[in-house]
């Protein structure tokens, strides 16, 4: 099939990008460069072989849209990986978010039912699940908009709303939510992976600066939580393995609305996860505990069984695959793409 892939040049678009030429299909990447490098898709064409071409636009105009499908469609799909995501800076700046990760829905949606797509496969998250009480958390889990904690969060409940409204009246469309839970790792080449602008956020990125000396030590934010070691578990999921539940969404896709979790079901703590990265590296690193983040909840994880008995998809890649592969993408880029 032919997709276009809306933030394709992206952390995950760009491996999903790979799994879907690996799988027989065509990828065409729109995307607007501002958190990514144009240099993505010469590096997917030496992992595959093959081509994704890059449209330079906004998923958010129009026009934009538009013209990804004058010059490369038609398409079978569209996949909508074009949104912020940062949870600290959607506090700061929610009119950004709001604006960003839903203006690229309605542009989408609307260029691509206009020309016809038969399926929608949207980047949701399992931060739209609200009471831990629900751990660990299934499709069904409660969706409180007015419980989530940022305006990020709340962006992608609302696009999970607008979707379902707009299946209702495209009764022959496909739209598929995928809530990732906490994506890390990188392509197995050492070609692809996450090139975060300026210090990290995210423990994974943060963690492999330390191990290159870039950064002085990991800084462990709680040891008090209610958890086995203290510190804070998530439900990390290998990239790969994401983009491969990518195609099989789109190659199970039916007429109606689906949402699947896309997590590996295990909860991995910081202590956890800094012990498998210094497994990769060889050494201890540098750390300390800190106090906790505000915002943080004690664990998240899911339950990924739905897609495994729907999309016949389930996560095979294990902690140590996903850190010893950011290990050596982070020593191969050790300053992102541009280097
Ligand atoms: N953590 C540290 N030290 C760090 C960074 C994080 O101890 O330097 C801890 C956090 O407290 C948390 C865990 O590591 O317990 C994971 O934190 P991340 O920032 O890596 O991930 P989050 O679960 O906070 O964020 C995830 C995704 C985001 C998504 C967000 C929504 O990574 O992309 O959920 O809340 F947007």
């Amino acid at each position: 099939m032919r997709v276009l892939l809306a933030g394709g040049a992206g952390y995950v678009g760009a491996h999903t990008a790979i799994a879907l030429i690996e799988a027989g299909h065509e990828a065409v990447l729109l995307d607007d460069l501002t958190n990514t490098s144009g240099l993505v898709t010469e590096r997917i064409a030496r992992i595959t072989g093959g081509r994704a071409p890059l449209v330079a636009g906004s998923a958010a105009h129009v026009d934009d849209v538009e013209r990804a499908f004058a010059e490369h469609g038609p398409f079978d799909s569209i996949m909508h990986f074009a949104a912020k995501k940062a949870v600290g800076e959607s506090v700061e700046k929610p009119l950004d978010y709001y604006a960003n990760n839903l203006d690229t829905t309605y542009a989408l949606l609307r260029v691509g039912i206009a020309n016809g797509i038969r399926s929608f496969i949207f980047s949701s998250t399992g931060t739209v699940y609200s009471d831990p009480a629900d751990l660990p958390f299934t499709e069904e889990a409660t969706r409180n908009l007015v419980d989530l904690s940022n305006p990020y969060s709340k962006s992608k409940l609302m696009n999970e709303v607008v979707l379902a409204d707009v299946q209702k009246v495209n009764p022959g469309l496909n739209i598929t939510l995928l809530r990732y839970f906490n994506p890390v790792g990188a392509h197995e080449s050492g070609l692809v992976g996450e090139d975060p602008k300026g210090t990290p956020n995210n423990l994974m990125p943060f963690v492999a600066r330390v191990a290159v000396g870039a950064l002085p030590e990991v800084g462990i934010f709680g040891d008090d939580y209610d958890t086995p070691d203290g510190t804070g578990q998530r439900d990390y999921i290998h990239v790969v393995d994401l983009a491969e539940g990518h195609v099989a969404a789109l190659e199970k896709a039916q007429p109606g609305l689906a949402a699947y979790n896309l997590g590996t079901g295990i909860p991995v703590s910081v202590r956890e996860l800094v012990a498998s990265f210094e497994r990769a590296v060889g050494h201890e690193l540098p750390k300390s505990v800190k106090p906790r983040r505000a915002g943080d909840l004690a664990a998240t994880y899911c339950d990924p069984s739905k897609a495994e008995h729907e999309l016949g998809w389930k996560a095979t890649r294990t902690l140590d695959d996903m850190t010893r592969d950011v290990w050596n993408w982070q020593q191969k880029n050790p300053g992102g793409y541009e280097g």
